[in-house]
């Protein structure tokens, strides 16, 4: 090959990653992942992540709600659509939101071949365990690939009385390294491991051959996930496992107080920001 077609080669733009790229990063390199639920948001973070995940958390951050139950699949393939415009390179997962998939393994694959036939997306994301790792290896045998999702589950925060961390003594490690095996056995392509002790993290990422990734779980993990909104600081709440790497909050609170500043002291518009008349030639 001469070098002229390596450059073409190289020039090409990067595939879109899929869910079995994701897998087999595995014990390789750690996988980078977000929230994201609007194109340029998703267009901005594509090329620095792995997986973008149009999570259901999207009703408490965009549209805020007290939970995440209230989301419903409509609004997951808006969002999951408005993502899919914007992501070139990572790949996209769907939320499956609360009571479209846990009835039974038939209601969950007609609602994920829907979040995935109607946004472009490449994979879903499902809550539970044991208890749904029929309904995985259901999806996962006809052709939807599934992101599972164990330890903290906020879907089921009525039953379990709270968003607190799990794990945090030994006697409850073993229902969530059974929760976190029974969906990789089923064949999901990684699982996410929410708010658990690092111990618990370090034996689940070692016991499961599919990549975990973790939020509120740990360097432990194969990858880490965030909401985006979250680590740009745009709340005022910032849970412990959230790190801020921007504050975007108080720099918007900058912005909008200049300008109404300058609104007021009609400051603004400038001559730089206003249309002249086109001049009449003749
Ligand atoms: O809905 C969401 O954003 C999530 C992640 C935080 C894992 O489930």
């Amino acid at each position: 090959m001469s070098t002229t077609d390596k450059t073409v080669i190289d020039a090409r733009p990067k595939r879109q990653a899929t869910a079995k790229n994701i897998a087999e990063m595995k014990g390789t390199t750690p996988i980078v992942c977000l929230t994201a639920y609007i194109t340029p948001m998703a267009a901005r973070l594509d090329k620095h992540c792995d997986l973008l995940l149009v999570g259901d958390s999207v009703g408490m951050v965009l549209y805020g709600m007290e939970s995440t139950l209230g989301v419903d699949l409509e609004t997951m393939i808006r969002h999951g659509r408005a993502v899919c415009r914007g992501a070139k390179q990572a790949l996209v997962v769907i939320d499956m939101p609360f009571g479209t998939y846990e009835e039974s393994k038939e209601q969950a694959f007609r609602n994920a071949a829907r979040a995935l036939s109607e946004t472009g997306a490449g994979a879903v994301k499902l809550e539970g365990g044991l208890e749904m790792a029929e309904t995985v290896k259901f999806l996962s045998n006809r052709g939807i690939p599934v992101l599972g999702h164990v330890g903290l589950m906020p879907q089921s925060v009525h039953a379990h009385g709270g968003y607190a961390a799990r794990g945090r003594s030994e006697d409850e490690w073993q229902p969530i390294i059974n929760d976190a095996k029974a969906i990789a056995d089923a064949g999901a392509f990684a699982v996410v491991l929410e708010g658990v002790a690092e111990p618990l993290a370090r034996e689940v990422t070692a016991s499961v051959p599919c990549p975990v990734i973790g939020i509120g779980a740990s360097n432990a993990c194969d990858g880490q996930i965030l909401v985006t909104e979250d680590m740009l600081g745009l709340f005022a709440i910032n849970p412990k496992f959230v790190k801020r790497f921007a504050e975007i909050g108080r720099d918007i609170e900058g912005a909008i107080e200049g300008y109404s500043r300058e609104v007021r002291s009609r400051a603004f518009p400038g001559e730089e920001h206003t249309y002249k008349m086109r001049k009449v030639s003749g």
